[in-house]
């Protein structure tokens, strides 16, 4: 459907159904003191912030949440990436959430990132890049029970 007359949100998607997706700021993003500054650009962007906690993530939640991954040669180093310290994980909405948050998060791969995205702004290599978000509406769904029951 095409309305924003009827949306509240304001964001010009032109849709009026609200999506969630999970996003991980990582332990670099605690470290570099940028948690603010990131959370701003999604609230800027007209994302509620519907739930937010500080983790430190342990070896057997990164296992499963990063199950897709296992057999790729760089899991281990994933592993031990994400569970270096503490995250800020939350689950923000809008309309076509799961496809902004990308956007704004920019490439896997910081050092292809354009500047003006997260990734871009903050990342340092293809394993130390500052923030995770869910890639399609299943995968929200399964991280926001995984991290939030
Ligand atoms: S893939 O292979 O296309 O499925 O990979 P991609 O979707 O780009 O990334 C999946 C997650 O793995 C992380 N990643 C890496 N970590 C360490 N080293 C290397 N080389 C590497 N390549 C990808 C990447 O950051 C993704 O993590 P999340 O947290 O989902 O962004």
């Amino acid at each position: 459907m095409s309305d924003c007359s009827k949306c509240s949100a304001g964001c010009g998607a032109n849709t009026l159904k609200i999506e969630k997706t999970l996003i991980i700021l990582k332990p670099d993003a605690v470290k570099k003191r940028v948690v603010g500054d990131i959370i701003s650009r999604f609230e800027d962007e007209v994302f509620l912030i519907e739930k937010m906690k500080m983790m430190a993530i342990d070896k057997e939640l990164a296992d499963v949440h990063y199950s897709e991954h296992k057999q790729k040669p760089f899991f281990d180093q994933l592993i031990n990436y994400i569970t270096s310290g503490n995250s800020v994980v939350m689950v923000a909405s809008r309309p076509d959430a799961i496809k902004k948050a990308r956007q704004m998060m920019g490439p896997t791969d910081p050092t292809i990132a354009k500047k003006g995205t997260i990734r871009g702004d903050f990342g340092q290599d293809i394993t130390t890049n500052v923030i995770h978000g869910s890639d399609s509406p299943q995968s929200a769904e399964k991280e926001i029970q995984l991290f939030f029951g």
